[in-house]
């Protein structure tokens, strides 16, 4: 039984997706790290995938950029295909003064500028976090492969413009201890939430706001990419 974004079986996916927004790096990672990896889903280009990953069922699909996107596909995975856990791989940019381009960040929380979550429960600033054990699984495994200060877990922002930012913002959000700025992670712990399921963001640096002298070109992005890569890939299958 499809739905309108997915045309999948109710039991194509794994239980647990990594979700780039990117499908063709949906694609790649695919490609490099499921074993025997097939097709899942093509609606609208958004390229899905299921295999095995060290013997274990995992899915990969591409999530689109922003929040209503990410909402979109998150909703059928959790309500339409037997998903218990999506965890987002992706990049964002640095916002805080220790975190730099390349380092990873685990996102136990995300503030947001969204209405997305607003919406939910009325009269209540929604708490949009990490399910905890996802994010500890993660962590354990950035200290095991000895990230060091290169690794980060905290708040970071979700937001929903990219060329556009209040004066002032970004100096606030770093005062209040904000890691980075993305924009799907909130939606993703609020659907998450809504569906009593779990969800993680784990994040490469790719540039900083406060600072562009050291960001990356699109071929490094993908190197360093697979620090965290591993990190989602060890809380997908904890
Ligand atoms: N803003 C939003 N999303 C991003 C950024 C950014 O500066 N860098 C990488 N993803």
């Amino acid at each position: 039984m499809a739905t309108p974004h997915i045309n999948a079986e109710p039991t194509d996916f794994a239980p647990a997706v990594l979700m780039p927004g990117d499908p063709r790096r949906a694609q790649r990672i695919a490609e490099s790290v499921l074993e025997s990896p097939r097709l899942v889903n093509d609606v609208r280009g958004m390229l899905g995938f299921t295999g095995t990953y060290q013997g274990k069922p995992l899915s990969v699909m591409g999530s689109g950029m922003g929040q209503p996107s990410f909402s979109i596909y998150a909703t059928e995975l959790f309500s339409q295909f037997g998903v218990e856990r999506i965890i987002r791989v992706g990049t964002a940019g640095g916002i805080g003064e220790d975190v730099k381009v390349g380092d990873v960040v685990i996102a136990t929380g995300a503030h947001t500028d969204s209405a997305m979550n607003q919406l939910r429960i009325p009269g209540v600033s929604f708490s949009a976090v990490a399910d905890f054990r996802l994010a500890m699984a993660a962590y354990q495994a950035g200290v095991e492969a000895e990230l060091g200060d290169r690794l980060h877990a905290g708040t970071i922002i979700s937001r929903d413009h990219f060329y556009f930012t209040p004066e002032g913002q970004t100096d606030r959000l770093a005062h209040y201890g904000t890691l980075c700025v993305e924009m799907e992670a909130a939606a993703l712990y609020g659907v998450a939430a809504e569906f009593g399921k779990q969800a993680l963001a784990v994040l490469t640096i790719s540039d900083h706001l406060l600072d562009h002298s050291a960001d990356m070109d699109a071929s490094e992005r993908e190197t360093r990419f697979q620090d965290s890569l591993q990190l989602a890939l060890a809380a997908a299958l904890s």
